[in-house]
């Protein structure tokens, strides 16, 4: 089941609802470790990469339950800070199990995290940081050792507002000793969700959703019963698939208040966009508008990790439209493929995209890369005339809890093979 077959050409109709949030929950499950008691984590989504996280808790000695509606993550016996499974090369979020294994037992080892093929990243700004803390680091057979005699608070600034430096800033300060100050802050929703679960656990944090985070080290933190928000990058994929099939939804749930750059860039593109507490609904033009501009940048400007999806719908939109790629290097590697599907794209430099749109992209077969790559590639393939096969599924897999029912609850023609 690593292939996704779609008969495209047909606009979405109808709703469906928004899936928990992957990059909010991830470092969720990661600060489960500073609370010596279980919390229950709502609205977690079922994918992979929660999964991977799930497994990495369970062999630090969590005991974690699936219910219906969300996950108990009970941290009660963890004591060790040694993680060796083959997740955490695969999986750059397991990062964040640094600054929360070093809050929780002082010390971590474990391999460099890995992660989606769309980019260098680095890790320089959160070892950097987790340094002003008091945590020394020593690289021993390839592998990343940290420990701290004493964890104490102190006055960082990011020079670049990094979501995971942000998240393990976060995680080693609430156990330090003393107050940290943490400037240029990540703005993202995600960071924000983190935060109100740390305080639902008793942390005191200051400046929740600014760039200047005050966190109070040393409150006992425990339990909480957390919900986990929509995913609006999910959200976002399923706005713009609308948008390039000429499509009538509404996505239930959605997170709009979060997705102001990605809203005006979907209007620009010509859809009519209404906002209530159902969620989004959303009416496409008959073929999308050229945008002269999108450019991604960290929250609030236009996301990452929906750039993709956007070069997919611009590649059959009535115009030139420019994309520019500001945070990752990599992340215009399907380029390739959607000139396979007859997009006309050129690039002006590393990160500059001049996109030509075509009156319809034809199917074809594409590989999936990387996961927002690849739900790219299926949004092509619903815009596309006749049948696409992507392969490499298992990218979208990790953060896409079922991107087949999903579209075909709105009418797509797709199937799983
Ligand atoms: C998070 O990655 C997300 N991942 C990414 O989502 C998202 O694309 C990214 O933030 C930007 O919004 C998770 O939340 C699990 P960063 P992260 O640190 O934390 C450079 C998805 O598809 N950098 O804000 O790794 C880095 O190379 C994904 O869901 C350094 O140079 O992003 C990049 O260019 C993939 N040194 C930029 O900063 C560092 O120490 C932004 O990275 C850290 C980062």
């Amino acid at each position: 089941m690593d292939s996704i077959l779609i008969q495209g050409g047909v606009a979405l109709q109808g709703k469906v609802r928004i899936q928990g949030s992957k990059n909010a929950s991830l470092p969720i499950l990661a600060a489960t470790l500073l609370v010596r008691e279980s919390s229950f984590i709502r609205n977690c989504p079922r994918i992979r990469d929660v999964y991977s996280m799930i497994s990495l808790l369970r062999s630090l000695g969590c005991s974690v339950n699936w219910q219906e509606n969300g996950v108990y993550v009970d941290s009660s016996a963890v004591t060790k800070g040694e993680i060796g499974s083959e997740a955490v090369t695969g999986m750059r979020s397991s990062l964040c199990l640094l600054g929360a294994l070093i809050g929780r037992c002082g010390q971590v080892v474990m391999e460099y995290p890995g992660g989606c093929v769309i980019g260098e990243r680095p890790i320089d700004m959160h070892l950097s940081a987790l340094r002003q803390m008091g945590v020394e680091f020593c690289e021993k057979e390839g592998r990343l050792q940290a420990a701290a005699k004493k964890l104490r608070g102190a006055h960082i600034v990011l020079p670049f507002p990094s979501v995971g430096a942000t998240e393990n800033v976060l995680l080693t300060a609430v156990k330090a000793e003393g107050d940290t100050v943490l400037e240029g802050a990540a703005l993202e929703p995600e960071i924000t969700a983190l935060c109100r679960y740390l305080q639902c656990c008793g942390a005191s944090i200051e400046g929740v959703g600014t760039d200047c985070l005050t966190i109070r080290g040393g409150s006992a933190l425990y339990g909480a019963d957390f919900e986990v928000p929509a995913d609006r990058i999910v959200a976002g994929t399923y706005l713009f698939s609308c948008i390039g099939t000429g499509g009538n939804i509404l996505l239930e749930n959605a997170p709009w208040e979060e997705m102001t750059a990605v809203l005006e860039t979907a209007e620009q593109m010509g859809g009519r966009l209404c906002t209530s507490r159902e969620g989004l609904y959303v009416q496409a033009a008959a073929r999308p508008l050229a945008v002269p501009c999108i450019r991604t940048q960290p929250y609030p400007g236009f996301p990452t990790d929906l750039q993709s999806v956007a070069l997919a719908v611009a590649a059959v939109g009535d115009g030139e439209s420019m994309i520019r790629e500001t945070i990752f290097e990599n992340r215009f590697r399907i380029a390739e493929d959607l000139r396979r599907m007859g997009a006309d794209l050129k690039e002006q430099g590393a990160d500059t995209m001049l996109v030509s749109g075509v009156e319809a992209l034809k199917g074809a077969e594409v590989e999936a890369r990387e996961l927002r790559g690849g739900a790219a590639l299926v949004t092509a393939g619903l815009m596309a005339r006749g049948e696409t096969k992507v392969t490499g599924c298992r990218y979208i897999f990790r953060g896409y809890e079922n991107i087949c029912r999903d579209f075909r609850e709105l009418g797509a023609r797709v199937t799983s093979a």
